[in-house]
């Protein structure tokens, strides 16, 4: 991370409304804040991927009554399960309640739940012609309920808690649409990729203009920090990650030039100097690896963002969730630039007295 980068993305949190400036001093925003920016905290910032969704009963019970893609579309829904975990665990961020295939669906190819779980595109991209046809311009238009919800979650949120949004990489996106859906196996998106170079820059191309154009429409709603979810680019192998996911989110981060902090988590990718070149604010670390060699194997100035193992809040009891959470948290200690969250989502059967352990433990850390 350059420090003219930190300067300007400090700046743009502190171009807040006067009224704003007094909610945030010394809040849960201003925490996460600052660790986004490489600056000392009292404690690291907590949140946690998926902390919305089926493992709070609240989320359950909304569920019965609207189907997830209900909930996605209605700004009073999204931001109401957006808000969920806020109110329960006290987290400094909550994260728009959404999905990284709306951008896809903005594209032209929609998509629907499987009764047998998981996700089904529309119809899967078969060749150069379906890529032809998929929109890049427009999506922010296409995405207005995702802008209603952001305004709505920032009002009740009050300037205390931060806001985070999100995109799915480009390299994951396409995963999915040529896949068409959820997948034991992701190997199509790879298979293009050696195949036909040309044909799979074009999708990847289209795929980081929208990707671009709704990132900076959800900065334009104030969100405070951006996450790329590049779920399925430790599928890569190391040397081809730069080629298929890494330029595509350095590409995005560039152009969003500074007007929000950056976090990539993109797991289980081991090519570090490439995933240091895409020159996000921090890195999101999955629990496949030691977080202290996550560290070591990267810039000193690079936040870090995990990767407490997402099966303890299932299998273990609060006590080794909470020992756990605090080996991470010496682990890190007097490091600028962490943040403290699980290596990948939480599961649904997570169990609640285990959230409130990792919750409490991070809050209470001094
Ligand atoms: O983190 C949050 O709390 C914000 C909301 C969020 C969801 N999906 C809600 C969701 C975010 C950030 C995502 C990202 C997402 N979506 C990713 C990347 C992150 C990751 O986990 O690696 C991916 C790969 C998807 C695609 C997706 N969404 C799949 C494959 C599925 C079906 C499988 C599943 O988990 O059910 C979804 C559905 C989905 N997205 C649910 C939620 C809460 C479950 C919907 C329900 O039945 O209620």
């Amino acid at each position: 991370m350059q420090d003219s980068l930190a300067v300007e993305t400090n700046q743009a949190a502190l171009a807040l409304k006067p009224s704003e400036q007094a909610a945030a001093r010394g809040s849960r925003r201003e925490r996460m804040l600052n660790a986004l920016n490489f600056l000392p905290v009292d404690r690291p910032p907590v949140w946690l991927m998926r902390q919305a969704g089926r493992c709070l009963p609240e989320y359950r019970a909304l569920r019965e009554k609207h189907s997830f893609r209900k909930l996605i579309r209605t700004p009073e829904l999204a931001a109401a399960v957006t808000l969920q975990p806020i109110s329960r665990f006290g987290f400094d961020a909550a994260i728009l309640f959404s999905d990284i295939l709306v951008v896809p669906e903005a594209m032209g190819q929609s998509f629907r739940f499987r009764d047998s779980g998981g996700v089904q595109m529309e119809s899967p991209i078969r060749d150069l012609s379906d890529i032809q046809k998929l929109l890049e311009v427009g999506v922010s238009d296409r995405l207005q309920y995702v802008a209603v919800a952001l305004e709505l979650i920032k009002r009740n949120l009050g300037g205390r808690t931060a806001l985070l949004g999100f995109a799915g990489s480009p390299w994951t996106l396409a995963n999915f649409m040529l896949e068409g859906g959820s997948a034991q196996k992701f190997v199509k998106a790879r298979e293009l990729f050696m195949r036909d170079r040309n044909t799979y820059n074009l999708l990847a191309g289209k795929l980081t203009a929208a990707v671009t154009e709704f990132l900076q429409m959800q900065i334009a709603c104030g969100v405070d920090a951006v996450q790329i979810f590049d779920s399925v680019g430790g599928d890569l192998p190391a040397s081809d990650f730069e080629a298929a996911s890494g330029r595509w989110m350095q590409s995005i981060v560039s152009k969003l030039n500074g007007q929000a902090p950056v976090i990539v988590y993109s797991k289980g990718t081991r090519a570090w100097d490439a995933l240091a070149k895409i020159g996000a604010n921090v890195i999101g670390v999955d629990h496949g690896i030691p977080l202290a060699d996550a560290e070591r194997r990267l810039p000193r100035d690079t936040g870090l963002q995990g990767n407490l193992d997402p099966a303890l809040l299932t299998g273990a009891e609060p006590a080794t969730v909470a020992a756990e959470t605090r080996r991470l948290l010496e682990l890190m200690r007097d490091r600028n630039g962490y943040i403290f969250n699980l290596g990948h989502g939480v599961p649904p059967s997570a169990k609640m007295e285990n959230l409130e352990a990792l919750a409490a433990t991070v809050q209470n850390f001094v």
